[in-house]
């Protein structure tokens, strides 16, 4: 194979951050194919995942201790699925198909899997996904799990139809899914808030929430009081700021933020999670609300249980999933603008290549 014909996407300059992220701030080259040695193999990638995390990795400073930043002029590395193609490596042979929250933004890659620092690698189940590999980084990946999780660990659902759920972000990767899964736990009110109106017709015609507000055209206050006759019982936060201030004015006594992410603030210099204003503060403290911080990664010893309820709820087809993709290695820039911004409907994906 030429040495021309390996790509990589790389990281070619910071927005600053205060910065908005343009596609200016990635580099796709050629790169020459990596040589396999001991203990590694060599991957085609398939599919890569696209997250509003990695905002912060564009950064000199994270801001957080579980992820470093990018290193100016190197490959791009993030969630992905890929097909190993030669290995080195005794645990694996050619034509398995593993997944990595570390995969360089790279079409063909040599990865140690072997040894003390070796990468993390995942053999896909195929039985699971039966091909669809970008399953791997939506639904029974990060975004699956994490709505799933989020809402047993932090939500405090009532099974007995009492509450009302609110979730930020909605039509999007994890919020699309949390408001399902908050149907199915029990929740019989469940309202999305989402930034325009092909996403809010999305999840009350597709998805099944009772209500969506759409958070760029109305009053969220407003509309909040509206959707939300009895107050707000559990609220999924995906993107703080203006719109959750709002939401948390209606929470009820005792209730539950999951503060699952606050993508509203990600192109500001501020510290995670973000400083709240004082009448919200007030709000959660005279009425008793929790806001618990929720990081995925603190529970990962209950993936596999998560994954295996996912599943059975997709099978049954009480969840629907859908994916925005974006065709090629050299257009997953432009999927990581478009999803800070609004792009996508669904787990944005970029697909690589095929198998
Ligand atoms: N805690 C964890 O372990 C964990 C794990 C995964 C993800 N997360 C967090 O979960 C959130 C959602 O992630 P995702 O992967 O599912 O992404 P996503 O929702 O699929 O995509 C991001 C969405 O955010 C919305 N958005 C962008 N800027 C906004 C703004 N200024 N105000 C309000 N909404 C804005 C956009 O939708 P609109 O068109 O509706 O604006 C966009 O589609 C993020 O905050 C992420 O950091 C946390």
């Amino acid at each position: 194979m030429a040495a021309s014909s390996n790509k990589r996407v790389c990281l070619a300059s910071r927005p600053g951050a205060n910065g908005i992220p343009t596609v200016e701030n990635f580099r796709v080259e050629d790169c020459p194919m990596p040589e396999v040695e001991d203990g590694q193999i060599l991957i085609k990638l398939l599919c890569l995942s696209v997250d509003p995390y990695m905002r912060c990795r564009m950064n000199i400073d994270t801001g957080t201790d579980y992820m470093s930043p990018w290193k100016l002029d190197d490959t791009i590395e993030g969630g992905g699925v890929g097909v190993v193609v030669k290995s080195r490596s005794a645990g694996y042979s050619k034509g398995e198909v593993i997944e990595s929250f570390h995969l360089p933004w790279q079409l063909y890659a040599a990865l140690d899997v072997q040894g003390f620092n070796c990468l993390i690698v995942n053999k896909v189940d195929v039985a699971l996904v039966k091909k669809h590999w970008s399953l791997m980084l939506g639904l029974y990946g990060i975004s699956g799990i994490t709505s799933y999780l989020g809402i047993k660990e932090k939500g405090h659902v009532a099974p007995d139809g009492s509450q009302t759920f609110v979730v930020s972000a909605a039509a999007g990767s994890c919020g699309s899914l949390a408001g399902q899964i908050a149907r199915l736990e029990g929740c019989t009110n469940v309202v999305g808030i989402c930034g325009s109106e092909e996403k809010c017709t999305y999840i009350t015609q597709e998805l099944g929430f009772s209500h969506a507000i759409n958070y760029k055209t109305e009053d969220v206050g407003e509309r909040m009081r509206e959707c939300c006759p009895r107050g707000v019982h559990v609220y999924f936060d995906n993107v703080g700021g203006a719109v959750s201030d709002a939401v948390i004015q209606q929470m009820t006594p005792d209730s539950h933020v999951i503060l699952c992410g606050q993508i509203s603030v990600y192109n500001t210099d501020v510290p995670y999670p973000p400083p709240i204003p004082a009448e919200t503060e007030q709000v959660l403290t005279e009425r008793n609300v929790t806001r618990d911080r929720f990081l995925v990664l603190n529970h990962v010893d209950k993936f596999p249980d998560a994954v295996q309820q996912l599943c059975a709820w997709y099978r049954k087809g009480e969840i629907k999933y859908k994916e925005t993709v974006a065709e090629g290695l050299e257009n997953a820039p432009f999927a990581f603008v478009s999803m800070m911004t609004g792009g996508n409907v669904g787990k944005q994906i970029v697909r690589v290549a095929d198998l």
